[in-house]
């Protein structure tokens, strides 16, 4: 990257928690059914956390995998980036939250706020850090307990999201591995397609707030739609251009797991064999920042990727905001 150190992800880690709920769970609250959540969707179950778990305890499970994994100690990180849109707490940071709970205690520590591109912000934000010298190694989370902000009484979004938590441990690699390049964008007149309307500074939280449900997430389903195909398409042929690959050297797709139709245009559109694409949102459902670090865990986990494979992460959502990245796959520290 330009003379300056080249970066790779050290090692992953993900959780997700122990409750299922299926669509025949949906089906008894809201007027649904299970053919038209999978065919408009392909999403069969998702995970929900318990009323006492809050985004850093998934956050530190997923965490001290991804550590092990790198091998690597919580005390040598030197920055804790944690994407989220469920945070435990507008302030303190769950990053702050999780530098305490993990005892990282050298490492900086930030939220930050992309919706489900959140990662890749993430990613991109603290590879800078290391690229220039200035770091060794940084932990970036994806993490999201949606089911807080969820309705369960509007059809249109609770059969959609689901809980969990994805990690990845960023340190150097050997010179020309690692990510090759990223593409991060935004649209903010598209904002209110996808939010959370109560609960900040322009309409803070208060009992009337909660009557009128404006502490749920909103989302106009099929204008994210269209956006979130055209984003995904162009953002990957960004990254394969700026990295100077041709789609079919691409050995594994990590797109964000919002809809199958979305995930299916990207399939078409670069010629990719169904083996080429981490997909687990039947399992999971959109869970948001922290959709691509889980299925990239998972492909990890199922041995889908070798060193020197060509990866590409994408991913869109609220804001709007999309990002993608494409690396050569090695986890060997330099
Ligand atoms: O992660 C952030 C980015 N998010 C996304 O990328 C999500 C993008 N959007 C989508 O995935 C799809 O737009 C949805 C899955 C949310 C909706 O699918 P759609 O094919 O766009 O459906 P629609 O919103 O156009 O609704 C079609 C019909 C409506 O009924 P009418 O008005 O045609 O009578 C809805 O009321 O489906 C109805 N509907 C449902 N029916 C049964 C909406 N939700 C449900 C439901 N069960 N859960």
């Amino acid at each position: 990257m330009n003379g300056l150190r080249s970066v790779g992800i050290l090692g992953t880690g993900s959780y997700t928690p122990e409750k299922v709920l299926t669509n025949a769970d949906l089906e008894k609250m809201v007027e649904t059914s299970d053919e038209w959540i999978v065919s408009r969707t392909g999403i069969r179950e998702r995970r929900i956390c318990s009323p006492e778990e809050a985004s850093s305890d998934l956050a530190f499970e997923a965490a001290k995998k991804a550590l092990k994994k790198a091998k690597i100690s919580a005390e040598q990180l030197d920055m804790i980036i944690v994407a989220t849109v469920t945070p435990d707490t507008m302030f303190p940071s769950t990053a702050c939250i999780l530098q305490e709970k993990l005892g990282a205690s050298k490492a900086s520590a930030l939220d930050v706020s992309a919706a489900c591109t959140g990662f890749l912000y993430g990613v991109a934000t603290g590879t800078q850090f290391i690229a220039n010298g200035l770091y060794r190694y940084v932990l970036v989370i994806g993490v999201e307990t949606l089911s807080k902000i969820t309705n369960y009484k509007d059809r249109n979004t609770c059969v959609l999201f689901g809980d969990g938590a994805g990690a990845a441990v960023l340190g150097p690699v050997a010179e020309g591995s690692g990510f090759q390049s990223f593409d991060l964008g935004a649209d903010g007149s598209g904002g209110q397609l996808l939010s959370q309307p109560a609960g900040g500074s322009r309409m803070p939280a208060t009992a009337e707030t909660v009557a009128n449900n404006l502490h749920y997430l909103t989302m106009a389903g099929s204008e994210v739609f269209k956006f979130a195909v055209r984003v995904m398409n162009s953002a990957t042929e960004t990254v394969l251009e700026k990295a100077g690959v041709d789609k079919e050297e691409i050995d594994l797709l990590v797109p964000h797991q919002a809809n199958l139709r979305i995930i299916d245009s990207a399939i078409k559109r670069f010629g990719l064999s169904e083996d080429k694409v981490a997909i687990n949102l039947d399992r999971y459902g959109n869970m948001s920042s922290a959709s691509i670090p889980v299925a990239l865990d998972e492909a990890v986990e199922a041995g889908r990727v070798k060193d020197g494979d060509t990866v590409v992460l994408v991913g869109f959502g609220g804001g709007l905001t999309w990002g993608a990245t494409l690396l050569r796959w090695n986890t060997t520290e330099a």
